[in-house]
């Protein structure tokens, strides 16, 4: 009997005082749409092993590509962000920004929390792709949802595979341009004959970094980040320093929008056959919209709970669009600040917010939004403590 992964059997629903995940976001866990067949999520997970396990393109011999696709997206934070060289204070690492399980874990941020202790299972060559749900706390639009997909590669030399006498820089050299020509092959295996360049970029954890960009639509698209694995990323995962590898991550959701058209995040998780049916593994598909459902826009207005700007200052606007997800779910589509001020004499904060309600399969009443936006105002009252104006 294989125990199923979902927030109770990983632990998710504990009530320790670090806990910030709504049960909203913990019934995700387990869903693994990138494992459903037909889902676009898997089609284009799909399409991305082939190309590493098949495309003539890539250098020969090749090892053997681990597939990961079934890893528990409880990690350590350990894992999620020291191990990757991410600063103790970095922004990411809030409970503002990440979704932590009790003190020590979180509901993984990127598929790359996996790369040391998957680094750790063997000796290079070594090929591995990752690919899993990742949760993060943001905003409310069309191309944010607090839990996304994201597919990670990693390929370490072992020193046969370099010239011999070769120099650390030479080393790298190599992997960077192996990395390279991989990803450009790659973009054009999902978008055809297109235009892309190669934008320098950071993270902590690779070095050097860079972003592909490709042309499509009119516009340039960033499509992945990638770098050769940072030297102490590599000793961590037990590399010794004549090793070399490299590393990508992209976001699935971001690249089957593109290459399908698909309007809307939330559409994803929609049972609705109109969209499911749409998609088959294999066949190229353009999403056909059904018909767009009129939004209904509603503004709410408070004064930040605080006495004086300084103290308002711990509220965060994330919290705020958590608490109408909990309350609307997937009926809202978008959040935008509108205004905001500090009273000029006492000082207090206050804030308006413009919520967009529309669902994606049928019409909202008036009476059903306008239930909605009590029960939210209610919420932000209950939960965040604000003053309603
Ligand atoms: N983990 C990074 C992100 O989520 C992407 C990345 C993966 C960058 C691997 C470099 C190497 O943005």
């Amino acid at each position: 009997v294989v125990e199923s992964i979902n927030a109770k059997s990983l632990g998710v629903l504990n009530g320790h005082p670090s806990n910030n995940v709504p049960a909203s976001v913990a019934a995700k866990i387990g869903m693994n749409l990138h494992l459903r067949q037909h889902h676009p999520l898997n089609i284009i997970k799909t399409r991305i092993e082939d190309y590493f396990t098949q495309s003539p393109a890539l250098r020969e011999p090749r090892p053997q590509i681990e597939v990961h696709d079934s890893l528990a997206p409880v990690v350590t934070a350990r894992d999620n962000f020291d191990s990757l060289l991410i600063p103790p204070s970095h922004v990411s690492r809030r409970a503002t920004d990440t979704y932590y399980v009790d003190d020590k874990r979180v509901l993984r941020t990127h598929t790359s929390a996996h790369q040391v202790t998957l680094l750790r299972r063997g000796a290079p060559p070594r090929a591995f792709l990752v690919c899993g749900d990742v949760y993060r706390r943001d905003e409310v639009d069309r191309s944010h949802y607090p839990v996304f997909h994201q597919m990670e590669g990693v390929r370490v030399f072992a020193p046969d595979e370099l010239p011999a006498g070769a120099t650390a820089a030479e080393r790298e050299a190599l992997a960077v341009a192996d990395l390279r020509a991989g990803l450009e092959g790659l973009a054009c295996a999902l978008f055809g004959d297109v235009e892309m360049r190669w934008v320098d970029a950071y993270f902590p954890f690779t070095n050097p970094s860079f972003e592909l960009e490709i042309f499509f639509g009119g516009k340039w698209l960033e499509v992945l980040g990638c770098g050769a694995i940072e030297r102490d990323v590599m000793r961590a995962g037990g590399m010794d320093d004549a090793t070399v590898g490299w590393a990508f991550g992209l976001g699935l959701e971001r690249l089957a929008m593109v290459l399908f058209s698909i309007p809307d995040i939330r559409l994803f998780w929609s049972d609705d056959a109109r969209f499911t049916s749409q998609f088959k593994a294999g066949a190229a598909t353009t999403f056909k919209p059904y018909s767009k459902y009129p939004p209904c826009l509603k503004d709410v207005s408070f004064w930040v709970p605080g006495a004086t700007a300084e103290i308002a200052h711990g509220f965060h606007d994330n919290d705020m669009y958590e608490a109408v997800r909990e309350v609307a779910g997937d009926m809202v589509e978008e959040i935008a600040l509108v205004d905001e001020f500090a009273h000029p004499k006492t000082g207090r904060v206050s804030k308006c917010f413009r919520l967009t309600y529309r669902s994606m399969d049928r019409s909202l009443t008036n009476k059903e939004v306008d239930a909605l936006q009590e029960l939210v105002r209610q919420r932000l009252v209950d939960k965040l403590g604000v003053e309603l104006r």
